[in-house]
């Protein structure tokens, strides 16, 4: 919204593939920049007042995940948290149990591991989107020795059966790993009650800064770590420790839990529901993750996916953009590439209808007249484009 008025300028709807700092997180990272800017690993004051910062973020990370101190692990990210949980415990001869719908963090880890004798199977999800724990049953090998699935899809939202999933591996003796990358800081999750050995999360996707992540390791974990050189991280992590970042992180991840308590992220699902419902009475849309019933399969309070029969999913991103509403066709962190969305291929969708689709993931702080300047921008923009559009034309397949 720009000051002083009613009418947002731009609004921006892509919160599954970045979020703005909040104001209290560039607060609380500031002076490790400029007063606090020592190295973690010095023995003099410097060093020790940035140790303390880390050691405090490491105790609010640890209520986040609800696990020991010692079994978080700071990172660089989700992609780096993914390929060190792949990389990091599988070695040739073992068996890797994945979705086809992971993020490319686990998807490329896994072939790259496949080229060295690690044996992959890809579970599909069902046309809703949601992983069948059966599938994940009857895909178990005697040297199955990891199962890793996502805790919420990035592209549609839906929240996977995590804990059923848990007690699978516990029940085969695998390790599991969760990618709770775009669930954090959306629903209240336990790594306990996951039942799962690793778990990564992201601080850019959750209103603190890029390049920040964390993982949980349960203890006694035999994880090789991805980067060595240093003794950081309970050697789990070489590298020095990104102090304001680590600080900013555990500042986004309390305001991220006060959201979760205080009805914030309920008042999302309104808005977004909103936002679905109207735009699903648009001729020739449809929601992409809904169970057989017609119903939202369940999933994350910000993200809904929808298609537009007879146009460009690109095409529309861009019309948008031009009237200040930034949403994504696809997944975008794959900005550029024109293939439709490896998800929703693998939910059934045809590609054109793949192609046709779009994501909306709104901002924690989305307000009612975020949701109206979009329902008046993408009816105009959908008859426009498929008025001129080849696809609705039969022209283009
Ligand atoms: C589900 C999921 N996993 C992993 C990542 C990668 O995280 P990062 O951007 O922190 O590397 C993303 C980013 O979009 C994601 O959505």
């Amino acid at each position: 919204m720009s000051p002083g008025s009613h009418l947002p300028t731009r609004v921006y709807m892509d919160a599954n593939a970045t979020t703005p700092l909040l104001p209290e997180v560039v607060d609380a990272m500031r002076p490790y920049w400029i007063e606090h800017f020592g190295n973690a690993s010095s023995i003099h004051l410097h060093g020790q007042q940035a140790r303390t910062a880390i050691d405090r973020a490491r105790e609010t990370l640890a209520a986040f995940f609800n696990c020991h101190d010692a079994e978080v692990v700071f990172n660089s990210g989700g992609t780096e948290g993914d390929n060190t949980a792949l990389t990091g415990l599988l070695r040739p001869g073992d068996h890797l149990i994945t979705t086809s719908i992971e993020h490319s963090a686990v998807l490329q880890a896994a072939e790259r591991l496949a080229l060295r004798g690690v044996s992959v199977t890809y579970i599909a999800p069902q046309p809703s989107g949601l992983i069948d724990p059966a599938d994940i049953q009857s895909a178990l090998r005697p040297e199955t020795r990891l199962i890793s699935v996502m805790l919420a899809n990035n592209e549609t939202g839906v929240l996977q059966p995590i804990e059923e999933i848990g007690k699978i591996a516990a029940a085969a003796g695998a390790f599991f790993h969760v990618d709770a990358v775009q669930g954090a800081g959306k629903i209240k999750f336990d790594v306990r009650r996951f039942g799962c050995h690793l778990l990564s999360i992201s601080a850019h996707k959750m209103h603190g800064p890029k390049g920040v992540g964390a993982m949980f390791v349960r203890r006694g974990t035999p994880l090789e770590s991805l980067l060595v050189g240093g003794s950081h991280e309970r050697r789990r992590r070489a590298g020095t420790e990104n102090v304001a970042g680590i600080v900013g992180f555990a500042r986004a991840v309390e305001l991220a839990t006060a959201s979760l308590a205080d009805g914030a992220i309920d008042r999302l699902a309104t808005l977004r529901d909103r936002l679905e419902t109207s735009l699903l009475r648009l001729p020739g849309t449809g929601l992409n993750g809904a169970l057989p019933d017609g119903r939202p399969a369940p999933r994350v309070a910000n993200t809904t996916n929808i298609w537009f029969d007879h146009l460009e999913g690109e095409a529309l991103v861009i019309a948008l953009d031009l009237k200040g509403v930034a949403v994504s066709g696809g997944s975008a962190c794959h900005s550029g590439a024109t293939e439709p969305s490896h998800v929703l291929m693998a939910m059934g969708l045809d590609k054109t209808r793949a192609r046709a689709s779009l994501r909306f993931s709104l901002l924690k702080t989305a307000t009612d007249a975020d949701i109206d300047h979009v329902l008046r921008v993408v009816p105009q923009a959908v008859e426009h484009l498929r008025a001129i559009s080849p696809v609705a034309a039969g022209t283009l397949g």
